[in-house]
């Protein structure tokens, strides 16, 4: 077992090389004592610590030997109102309206396996690779009962969290904070680790020291954006990739979310992660229950690199589900950049035809097949083919592009609609809005009430009716603005702001339905590019469309920030034309498809119009993808050099077979100068084991290649980028 109880009042949850350790104190308080590297000692109790300067921190009303402070000490799960003034992980409102909490253990219970969180996607575990906890706290006042879960991962450094709230009075009350996890850590020296950004560039690798007080990093747009990731991580000042300590957060949500960092007057570091509470409450009535979504939680004493590896094993074993998980995906082609809306069914034709001359897999078609959609401005939410366009139909097109031996796959938008569409004019209180107020629109859309089951079933039944009218392989599922004037006219006022949950929930409930309806469907999520990349997203579609901004040397930054806790098998890749159609930029073909295929790689121009040179370079491509796949999707990923640290100018990373026999390293040129440096130092290749350079027949040994490194002098000019391809001799 990994979990272990000692006397029933010690806790100790242990993965490979972690120790995760609380302990029910006086009174049956919940007292966190360590997480970090494994320890042998069951029980740190030592580290508790009692008040020494009197009066000034309020004492909990319990006999206890000396001066006790929920204050200063380091809580398992912290509580609003009763004198720990710190973030707070749970705020209760009782019936009369006073939010203080008092939560005090009552029981547990130990089991193998991991439990589903209903409604709600999260990691999952058989009983052979997980163990779980439940702790059960009760707040006597309100009746509330909580119960932390802790599910540990044996062969990850990973622990999850989640949070029940069971109503056991017989009165309401109201959940106004509920976050999914808090850690208390004891003097250390953190910097905070986020991955922010905007559209066109997602997931900017920030890191600062922590100043005493509060930092949040948090959205409140309905989604988890392009903005905020729901990861951060507290990494000790002198860690780098490769060296020292490192503790990863990131929820399993697709909704508002907020990760809090307080660095308190005592030095003690707490961090709570979970829904965002200032556009939440949840009323609850007697005997019914509230969960709060998953904390992936993990831990490295070596470095960035390892944590990140960690969360990819697990998202790619545990988290994403159905058969594509760990399959290879097809290399497809989109007409987004080629055309935008205008298309018809023979310039698609000569596009699926082209592509396939040069080994792409499958065709998607993107925006603009339904309703009288020929622009931005109307039709969403009205997914009826447009044969106007499409003459013939979508089936006769499908076929034709499986007579040509490629798949076929389509995009839809199924959570907006258009003010310009049928749908609207026969049902306009579907849209999200507050009556009596104007609507805000964003890229000329509204967004639909996703929290009525009439909406969910009319999407459902659209896109049953495509996919049963036609051989639909992929779905393409985007989402291209955030929520605003929020309001539902199915929900009474005092439930107005469970508005942003529930909205998450019918999403859910809407994927799981037609994830189960078509097991074998390819969903790659979208939301305007990368502004919904998450783990929940990962739970129903294995990959997601990493940014709408497709210039190479861009993609250098946001495919290396995503690698953080994203597996590079979940994030879509695309070679496009220039110049680029974001930035203007123009990067040689061969840059262009180093990059994509670092990521489930594709193609996002009109490929009729490549010059010979261009399309004997795709042919290249495609056979690379082919020849790299084993590495890349299923080996080690190790970053190498930052495109975000020293001067900005030039990024590397590798993959490592699991075996250590092959490697795959790129090394990419930003902004070149004359002191560029010419050696990287690799990592993760065995070190006894002799490797060929495939283009060079060069041979090293592994530890000569991570000792003295090697030397990539071939890439000098701006935005050119070299793979280099290691093989065991
Ligand atoms: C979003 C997506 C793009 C494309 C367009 C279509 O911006 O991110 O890839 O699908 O919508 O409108």
């Amino acid at each position: 077992m990994s979990i272990k109880v000692t006397d029933n009042r010690v806790f100790k949850l242990d993965t490979k090389d972690t120790s995760y350790i609380f302990a029910v104190g006086e009174g049956n308080m919940l007292l966190h004592q360590y997480y970090g590297g494994y320890v042998s000692d069951d029980d740190l109790s030592y580290y508790v610590k009692y008040q020494r300067h009197g009066g000034v921190c309020p004492k909990p009303a319990f006999p206890t030997a000396d001066y006790f402070s929920t204050d200063v000490n380091r809580m398992e799960y912290s509580v609003n109102g009763t004198g720990d003034y710190r973030v707070s992980a749970l705020q209760i409102k009782d019936n009369d309206g006073h939010a203080s909490t008092d939560i005090r253990y009552v029981g547990h219970k130990i089991y193998p396996g991991k439990p589903v969180i209903p409604g709600m996607p999260a990691t999952y575990a058989t009983e052979e690779e997980a163990d779980t906890l439940e702790i059960d706290a009760i707040d006597a006042h309100t009746g509330a009962l909580v119960t932390l879960f802790y599910t540990v991962f044996k062969n990850h450094s990973a622990i999850t969290r989640h949070v029940r709230v069971k109503n056991t009075s017989d009165k309401s009350f109201d959940i106004e904070r509920i976050y999914s996890a808090c850690v208390d850590f004891y003097a250390e020296n953190f910097e905070l680790l986020h991955i922010y950004g905007m559209w066109g560039k997602e997931r900017i690798v920030e890191r600062n020291k922590l100043n005493h007080g509060i930092q949040t990093i948090s959205s409140k747009r309905g989604c988890s954006s392009h903005n905020h990731n729901p990861f951060v991580a507290l990494v000790s000042d002198n860690t780098t990739e490769d060296y020292g300590d490192v503790y990863g957060f990131n929820l399993v949500y697709t909704g508002n979310f907020s990760a809090e960092v307080e660095l308190d007057s005592y030095e003690t570091t707490r961090l709570i992660m979970g829904i965002e509470s200032t556009d939440f409450n949840w009323l609850l009535m007697p005997g019914e229950e509230f969960y709060a979504p998953e904390v992936v939680m993990v831990y490295s004493g070596e470095g960035l690199g390892k944590m990140s590896r960690t969360f990819h094993k697990l998202y790619r074993n545990n988290l994403c589900r159905g058969p594509w998980k760990l399959k290879k995906r097809p290399i497809l082609i989109n007409n987004w950049e080629a055309t935008y809306f205008n298309f018809n069914e023979e310039k698609l034709y000569s596009i699926a035809k082209e592509a396939k001359a040069l080994g792409i897999e499958m065709l998607v078609m993107d925006d603009g097949w339904f309703g009288g959609r020929s622009d931005d401005k109307s039709s969403l939410g009205d997914w009826f083919v447009n044969e106007e366009k499409l003459k013939g139909g979508l089936k006769a097109l499908v076929d034709r592009v499986n007579a040509l031996d490629m798949k076929f796959g389509i995009w839809f938008e199924p959570e907006m609609i258009s003010p310009i569409s049928k749908l609207n004019e026969l049902h306009p209180d579907w849209t999200i809005q507050i009556e009596g107020r104007d609507k805000s629109l964003s890229r000329n859309q509204c967004v639909l009430d996703m929290t009525r089951e009439d909406v969910r079933e009319y999407l459902f039944n659209c896109i049953k009716n495509v996919m049963d009218n036609a051989n639909i392989e992929y779905i393409k599922w985007d989402f291209n603005r955030p929520l605003t004037e929020i309001g539902s006219a199915l929900l009474p006022k005092e439930r107005q702001k469970e508005y942003f949950h529930r909205y998450v929930l019918g999403l859910y409930e809407l994927l799981e339905r037609l994830t189960s309806a078509y097991p074998h469907l390819l969903i790659e999520g979208c939301a305007s590019g990368g502004g919904r990349f998450d783990p929940a997203w990962l739970y129903y579609t294995p990959q997601i469309w990493t940014s709408d901004d497709t210039d190479a040397v861009e993609r250098i930054d946001i495919q290396y920030g995503t690698s953080m806790c994203y597996p590079t098998s979940s994030m879509g890749a695309h070679v496009s034309a220039c110049p680029n159609h974001q930035t203007k930029r123009v990067t040689s073909f061969k840059t262009r498809g180093d990059v994509a295929m670092f990521g489930t790689f594709g193609y996002e121009l009109d490929i009729t119009k490549l010059t010979d040179d261009e399309k004997e370079l795709v042919k290249v491509q495609c056979e690379n993808y082919h020849k790299y796949y084993n590495v890349i999707h299923n080996g080690d990923m190790y970053r190498l050099i930052s495109p975000f640290e020293r001067k900005r100018d030039s990024a590397a990373w590798m993959y490592v077979s699991s075996d250590k026999d092959e490697a795959i390293v790129f090394y990419g040129v930003i902004r070149t100068s004359l002191y560029m440096p010419h050696i990287i130092k690799l990592r993760g290749l065995d070190p006894a084991k002799k490797y060929t350079d495939l283009a060079t027949g060069a041979v090293y040994s592994g530890d000569t290649l991570m000792n003295a490194g090697l030397n990539i002098a071939r890439a000098f000019c701006d935005f050119e980028t070299v793979i280099v391809h290691l093989k065991e001799c």
